[in-house]
């Protein structure tokens, strides 16, 4: 099998792979109201074999304005693996991701390495800000995420069945006539993860994805990780919930300007280890 390397230059995007992103970053959205709908849990279904990409950030640094907001950022995400990545607020985590997707110029190298030819990117965003008073419903939204056509055609054939799947795997099948404006933060968060379904990745960049989900939705994300993993996509994963991390990642990154630390949940989550992470402010790191 041949490898593809994708190096990625100051402000570029991953060549030659199919990177679908948001362009907005938000305002944290609303806690969820309940929804007691964990449905799909019950009827997942298998995703098809993959074989997801290596990421290699080496020496990777973010300077804006006078602002170091990367410094010489070293790790490795190996394939098909469950990489999370956690640090105090503001510690880069967010901008380390918009430097992967190219929306953020960068030094140092940081490539991919796809097993075959380049394959697709998703990108779950860390929340979602959009007017509430649009007319625009959950399956407006998917088509508009989704499909090349303009989402007032309407679905097309083939991508109706795909969003129809997607948006059955997170619980949200019988909200598809709403509007998105009328969802809870929960509900809103669920749409995001099932937009990150279509096409289906091999490698999925999540920022914060269970920051607004109630416990049927993080149920929900939790069984979505299970078949990622089993399906061997690579998936790169901003998380704060540190009991999560340790029970559901391969490999942890603690970023706070720099890296901090990057080993296995058992070795990186210690008390020692946290406290060095989130008791220092990044502007404080010299
Ligand atoms: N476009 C920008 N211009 C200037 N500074 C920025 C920009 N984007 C982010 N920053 C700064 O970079 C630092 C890191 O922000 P970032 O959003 O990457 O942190 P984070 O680790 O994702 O935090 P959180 O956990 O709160 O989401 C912050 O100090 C932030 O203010
Ligand atoms: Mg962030």
């Amino acid at each position: 099998m041949t490898s593809k390397e994708t190096i990625l230059a100051d402000t570029e995007s991953p060549v030659g792979a199919t990177v679908r992103r948001f362009d907005l970053l938000a305002k944290a959205v609303g806690q969820s109201a309940s929804s007691p709908d964990d449905s799909p849990l019950s009827r997942a279904s298998s995703l098809p074999q993959v074989l997801g990409p290596t990421l290699d950030f080496a020496d990777v640094s973010l300077i804006l304005g006078r602002t170091t907001i990367l410094d010489k950022v070293t790790f490795q995400v190996r394939p098909g693996s469950v990489h999370a990545l956690v640090g105090p607020n503001g510690g880069g985590k967010s901008s380390l991701i918009k430097t992967l997707l190219g929306q953020m110029p960068h030094q140092g190298r940081l490539s991919l390495q796809w097993p075959g030819e380049p394959g697709t990117i998703s990108y779950v965003p860390q929340a979602l800000e959009f007017d509430r008073g649009l007319p625009m419903t959950v399956d407006d939204f998917m088509a508009a995420m989704c499909q090349r056509r303009p989402a007032f055609l309407g679905l097309s054939k083939n991508y109706a069945t795909a969003i129809g799947e997607a948006l059955e795997r997170v619980g949200m099948q019988d909200k598809r006539k709403r509007r998105m404006g009328a969802l809870s933060g929960g509900e809103r968060q669920r749409v995001l993860l099932a937009q990150g379904l279509i096409p289906p990745p091999q490698l999925l960049v999540l920022d914060e994805p269970m920051s607004a989900l109630d416990e049927a939705g993080i149920r929900v994300f939790e069984r979505l990780l299970g078949d990622w993993r089993a399906a061997g996509i690579t998936v790169l994963w901003i998380e704060h919930d540190l009991e999560a991390v340790g029970r559901l990642a391969d490999q942890v990154t603690g970023l706070n300007r720099r890296v901090l630390f990057d080993a296995t949940p058992q070795q990186a989550l210690t008390p020692e280890r946290l406290l060095t992470l989130f008791s220092t402010h990044p502007r404080s790191l010299a």
